[in-house]
Formats: C-alpha cells, structure tokens, sequence
C-alpha cells in the first residue's frame, strides 16, 4: 500500500508537519483535505514503524531508519489522532499490516482507491474496515455495516471476497437448494444416510446467516432499530408458534420485553447450545459495533421440539438452524429449507446480492450464509488433545474442523469434532450436503488409516 516504511516517512513529513500546525479538520479546501491523506500516511508509517520496533526480530529485517524523522513523526501523529480520527483509522489499517500481513481487511486496503471515494463512501468504508483496525490478530477483519456496501464498494470487497473464498475470476454464485440436481451425488434413493457410512444417531445442524433487506446490517443499528427489527420478528414467531409444525416460543433478552427471560434461563440456554453468548465480550463483533446496545433487540426462538431455531441479532438479523440427533442429513436440510422460505413469506425479503447471493456482516458467509455439520469422534486423528492433525487432514478435503463450543473453542476430550464443509460462496446449497456427506466419509477413512 505505501512506499517502503523509510521512504514513507521522508515523504509525507513536511506535509504532515504542516495539516498538523493547521488545524486540518477544520478545513474543508480540496487542498487540505490532500494534506488530511498524506498526513494520515505519514501516522501509518509511524505507527507501522513503532509495531516494528516492538518487535526485535522484525526490527532486524528493516532498514536503518532515520531517527530524527521518526521522532518527528511521532510527535506529528499525537497531534493528528486528536485532530482527525479518519488519520487514526488509516493508522491503525497499516500498523494492522506491520503486524499481521496476512490480514484481508488490511492485506487489500488501497490508499489510492479510498482516495478516490466520495466522503460518504470513504467513511463507509472505513466502518467497515474497524474491526480489523483494532484487532490485529483479525484473520479476516472486515464486516460490512449496509447490505448494499458489498456492491457500492465492490473494488475493495470484491478482492476481500475473492481472497477469503479462493475465487480467481469474477464470483458468480447461484442459489440452489434442489437436491434431484445433485442425484449423481446422491446414493440411490437419494437419502444421505449416515448409517450407512458405518455412523450410528449423530448430532446434525445446518444454519443459514440471513439479513432483512430493510435495515442496516447490525454493525450499523441503532437501538431503535434493533428494538424495531425484534418487534417484526416477534410477528413472524407468533405465525410460527401457531403452526403445530413450529410451535414453541420466543426468548427475549431485551429488558422490559413481554418475552424478556431471566439471567439465569439465558444462561441455561447459552449452556444447551440454544442460544449464543454474550457479544460485547467478542472483541471483533464489539469493535465492528455488532456487539453494540447489548442485549437490546436480541433473542431467540425456540420450536416445540427444539429443533428449529433461529436467533436474533446476533452477527447477522437472523441466524436460521435446525438440528437434530438422527442418522439422515435430508431431514434438517429440506426443514431448514421449508422454515426459511416460510420465514421470508412473512417477515419480507432476505438481503440478497446479484453477484455475492445472501448478504451476511462478515463476508466469510456471503453466497449461501450456510454451515452444514456433524459431531463425529475422531479420537486417533485428534490424540494429544490438539486438533492440529484433524484439521491438516480435513483442510484438503474442504472441510473446517470445530470444538462442541463453537467458533474457536477447543476440541472435545474424547475426540468429538464439529465438522462442516468450509465453502458457503460459489457453491451451492445442495452441495454443501452432499460435500458433507462425502467429508464425513473421506475423514472416517483417515481416521482409521491414522
Ligand atoms: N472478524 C473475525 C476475524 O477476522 C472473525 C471472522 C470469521 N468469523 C465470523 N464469525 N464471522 O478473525
């Protein structure tokens, strides 16, 4: 993105000596705004150069840099951050890139592209750019704030998206959840049953992320519209609980509610994998403002016999699932299926992108927003307790290996993994079960060569 750290800071020092001493984010001249930028280079090059220096063994590999300047910057780059957060934002995208270059939100973070926004766009882009921004451990590090910033912003998104998904040309995804498409894959009778992969009853989820079209994506909701968006699901629940193929309830976390539950039934959900954890302790989701106005607009509903479940503001509007302990994958993917276009008939359309499919926050789950997995006992391909074989085993084979927790959680003491196959865009919805179905059999076969 910038000119070597050194060359960096030489350049831009004069000029950002000079926006600091004139109060730059008073200014509105074209001019000025030109200092804003270079200024706002030369705090990245500072802040880049301070990560470095943090790092003895990184220091080693850069060049000698001239002191003098880097003092100057740094005293620069104080008066800036109070001056204009736009430079501190910039600043923190490229220290991000110092100090883990494989991030994506900062790895395609192009200064002269988000020059040549509209200052609406460039401030958009940099809400997006946030959470990434702030934690630098992000893998990913970007979450989009509107469901039309993946488009309105497709020269940046698109190199985030084709990254992450491993696409090389342009992303063209189509929505098909027809499994007679897929017969060939199929075993005959097109029924994907495990038993006959040697499983016995197995713990089975699929889950859609899904938003609705007429709000900003929850990086971006007020309160108000949390409070509102709860309101029209609660519409939508009450359909579902009349229905005696849903029935069950709604759980409110919002205080003041009429389905408000207390702490300790959350926690009892939180304990049965029914409803998700406490956000603001998400580093990532809190700095990309999801986790924001916590609990206000958030919940859950619960079918009578709890295997369809869809949470509410949590990453995304709408976290869809249906689970259930059985031997036959079809069963919850034609239920998920039926429950969500029975949910979009009422609540009205899901965001949708023309080249992207189901708009999501985190672009890791755009296309089909679906994560299909089983709990399998792989006890010779985990021994040790490290799931660091599992998953070199499982990663060729297109599959992502989790603890029982979730995202990021350690992988149970008997062995016991979540798996599911890693492609949500670019593939479609009836592939993805017939790419777990044959991943559970690909991995049963390492287990037993292991
Ligand atoms: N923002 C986090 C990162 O970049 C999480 C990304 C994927 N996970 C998710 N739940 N969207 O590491």
């Amino acid at each position: 993105m910038f000119r070597t750290v050194k060359e960096t800071a030489r350049a831009v020092a004069p000029v950002a000596k000079r926006a600091a001493s004139s109060n730059v984010s008073q200014s509105t001249s074209s001019s000025s705004s030109s200092n804003i930028a270079l200024a706002a280079a030369g705090v990245a090059a500072v802040t880049a150069l301070t990560s470095m220096n943090e790092n003895k063994k990184a220091m080693c590999a850069v060049e000698p840099v001239d002191m003098a300047i880097l003092k100057e910057l740094a005293e620069i780059k104080k008066v800036l951050a109070n001056l204009d957060p736009t430079s501190k934002i910039l600043g923190q995208i490229e220290a991000g890139l110092a100090a883990n270059p494989d991030m994506i939100m900062s790895k395609h973070f192009d200064l002269s592209y988000y020059n040549s926004l509209s200052d609406g766009l460039k401030a958009r882009l940099l809400a997006c750019c946030k959470s990434g921004a702030e934690n630098h451990d992000s893998g990913v590090g970007v979450y989009a704030m509107q469901p039309s910033d993946y488009d309105d912003l497709k020269p940046y998104f698109d190199k985030v998206i084709r990254d992450y998904h491993k696409i090389p040309n342009e992303v063209k995804h189509v929505t098909n959840w027809d499994l007679a498409t897929v017969a060939d894959r199929l075993p005959a009778g097109g029924k994907l049953d495990l038993t006959k992969l040697g499983l016995g009853v197995t713990s089975m989820r699929v889950r859609v992320g899904r938003n609705l079209a007429s709000y900003p994506l929850p990086g971006a909701m007020t309160k108000e519209d949390r409070l509102n968006m709860e309101s029209d699901m609660v519409k939508v629940f009450k359909e579902l609980i009349e229905d005696p193929a849903y029935g069950g309830n709604y759980y409110s976390l919002t205080p003041g509610s009429p389905y408000e539950v207390s702490e300790k039934f959350y926690q009892y959900l939180v304990k049965s994998h029914i409803m998700f954890k406490d956000m603001a302790a998400d580093t990532y989701l809190a700095s990309a403002g999801i986790a924001s106005s916590w609990p206000f607009g958030r919940g859950c509903y619960v079918s009578a016999d709890k295997g369809f479940i869809v949470w509410v503001g949590e990453e995304d509007h709408l976290r869809i699932m249906c689970m259930k302990k059985a031997t036959v994958l079809n069963d919850v993917f034609d239920r998920l299926k039926s429950a969500c276009d029975t949910m979009e008939r009422i609540c009205g359309n899901f965001a949708h992108s023309k080249s992207y499919g189901y708009v999501t926050s985190c672009p890791t789950n755009l296309g089909t927003g679906m994560r299909a997995s089983v709990h399998i006992k792989i006890p010779k391909l985990t021994a040790g307790g490290s799931d660091a074989k599992a998953k070199a085993v499982a990663r060729p084979l297109g599959l992502s290996i989790r603890g029982m927790g979730g995202e990021h959680t350690p992988i149970g003491a008997d062995g016991t993994v979540d798996i599911s196959p890693s492609a949500r865009l670019q593939i479609q919805e009836a592939e993805i079960i017939c790419a777990l179905y044959e991943g559970i059999k690909n991995l049963m076969e390492e287990e037993k060569k292991a």
